[in-house]
């Protein structure tokens, strides 16, 4: 993952914005018909779209990589910022253009952008047969085949309940060694300036057992970290019903803390990582069940949004300044070692030079080894669209997003080079991006690290003594431990 940023997307969002992925080019004979897929967004969208993939195997219908090649495209997308949207919107068009050299091809569109654009997408006649939201993919082959009538076929409707607790996905183009697990959908908080709650809808939590049953497969067929991923995975919350016969049975519920427990104790060559954490939420329990195993990740996504109490008021974040603080110090005082990394908006509502100073030092407390830095980009229908004015002019939100991406990368660098001289665990995910000769994982803390081949393999744990580093990897070799 990469650890800066400089515009307003998230770097390793962006990597893979727009990625089609298929787990091999289908035969089109063997399928009633052949789609491609494409994602934008968060890890939750790209899980998505392998939920969505597994549907549509299941009712005949193969992936492929190629578009030009298919008869259906899906675009799953994301409406966290503007330029999200207007980078889907471009991407519809072209795939409409299609049309006149497949008159059959039908172009659906899937996800957040679809949930709240859905009238849009209605009303514009010609630029998408299919819309589709987050909720309604076990919907898809029927809004497909009413679709090949020449209607527009659309489902929007949220769930309180869904989670598509017994869809096994098909992991798309993936590297055989990490998979993104979802444990809950939806969120419940209202940040003031995030549309999540609207495109999403409630939060709801997964059957804790199918989760373990997805986790404990994948280690089967040869994965060996899982990410375990929610907008809030902290506030997990599941109620198993155990029964003994006539009227004997107990409810137990599942906390956070307890599903990772579980999970770790798939396999302990199984890492398990997870993503999101709201600093409100987050507990000692899980602290200390972090602590307790080796193999669930010493590091943390603590999205703090901005460094000014009054400003995170505004936000509705329902914590201030001193207490993310607070909460930074208990993480440290549990997990020395933990790897800490943070969400940063700027230029939000009547945001100062001195509420901007307030997020540069605590960034410059907190001592990030990652942030996801963005300029606030107003969301129609959200809190802060409805109240607010969005009175900070772009030049000055760009201008402050620069200094903060300045200030972390003085900081992660530091970060980078209190690591040289360490030895740590790394789980090789693949070559390094600049030569076969090289490998590249990432070590407990999240962090890339780079060393000769020699004759380890993907999916291997190595042990590397770090030697030299860079602001975004960590440079080493092979040691015997
Ligand atoms: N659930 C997570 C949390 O509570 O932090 C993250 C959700 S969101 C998918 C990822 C990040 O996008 C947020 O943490 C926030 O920094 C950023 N974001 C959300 N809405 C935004 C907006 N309107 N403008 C700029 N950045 C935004
Ligand atoms: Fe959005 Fe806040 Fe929910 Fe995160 S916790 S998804 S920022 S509303
Ligand atoms: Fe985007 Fe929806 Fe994720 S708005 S960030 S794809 S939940």
């Amino acid at each position: 993952m990469d650890t800066l940023i400089n515009t307003n997307t998230k770097a390793h969002d962006e990597k893979r914005q727009g990625e089609a992925f298929a787990p091999f080019v289908a035969d089109k004979n063997e399928y009633r018909k052949l789609f491609y897929i494409e994602s934008y967004g968060c890890a939750m969208n790209f899980a998505d779209s392998e939920v969505v993939a597994s549907i549509l195997q299941q009712h005949g219908y193969g992936a492929t990589l190629n578009f030009e090649s298919a008869d259906l495209i899906f675009v799953n997308t994301c409406s966290i910022r503007e330029k999200a949207e207007a980078t889907v919107s471009k991407r519809l068009t072209e795939f409409r253009k299609l049309k006149k050299s497949n008159p059959g091809l039908l172009v659906g569109v899937l996800g957040c952008m679809a949930e709240r654009l859905k009238e849009k997408f209605i009303e514009q006649e010609r630029l998408v047969d299919l819309v589709v939201g987050p909720d309604a993919y076990r919907s898809l082959p029927g809004l497909i085949e009413e679709a090949e009538t020449g209607q527009k076929a659309v489902n929007v409707l949220l769930s309180r309940d869904e989670t598509y607790a017994d869809i096994a996905p098909v992991r798309l183009n993936s590297n055989g060694v990490n998979a993104f697990v979802s444990i809950m959908r939806g969120c419940n908080n209202m940040c003031s300036f995030c549309v999540v709650p609207f495109t999403r809808g409630r939060e709801r939590s997964r059957d804790a057992d199918s989760i373990i049953k997805e986790c404990t497969s994948l280690f089967e067929d040869g994965y060996k970290e899982v990410t375990l991923l929610g907008q809030n995975v902290d506030s997990y919350h599941w109620v198993a019903t155990q029964n003994f016969g006539q009227n004997e049975g107990y409810e137990k519920p599942v906390n956070f803390a307890n599903l990772l427990e579980k999970v770790a104790l798939i396999s302990p060559l199984l890492r398990v990582r997870f993503s999101t954490s709201h600093p409100k939420d987050i507990t000692d329990e899980v602290l200390f069940t972090i602590a307790k195993y080796d193999n669930i990740c010493n590091y943390i996504h603590l999205p703090v949004q901005s460094g000014s109490s009054r400003i995170l008021q505004l936000m509705n974040r329902t914590y201030t300044r001193e207490w993310y603080i607070a909460k930074v110090n208990r993480i440290r005082e549990i997990l020395p070692d933990a790897g800490l990394s943070t969400d940063m908006i700027t230029g939000f509502c009547t945001e100062t030079e001195e509420d901007h100073q307030q997020s540069l030092s605590l960034m410059e407390y907190c001592k990030y080894d990652l942030a996801y830095m963005y300029f606030y980009s107003q969301r129609p229908g959200t809190l802060a669209a409805r109240r607010f004015e969005d009175d900070v002019p772009e030049d000055i939100k760009k201008r402050r997003l620069q200094e903060m991406v300045n200030l972390h990368r003085k900081n992660t660098l530091q970060s980078m080079q209190r690591d040289v001289g360490k030895t740590c665990r790394v789980l090789v995910e693949g070559f390094s991006k600049k030569t076969p000769d090289e490998l590249q994982g990432r070590n407990d803390q999240n962090k890339v690290v780079v060393f000769p081949k020699q004759n380890f393999k993907k999916g291997e744990y190595v042990f590397i003594k770090i030697t030299a580093c860079t602001a975004g990897t960590l440079i080493g070799t092979a040691v015997d431990i």
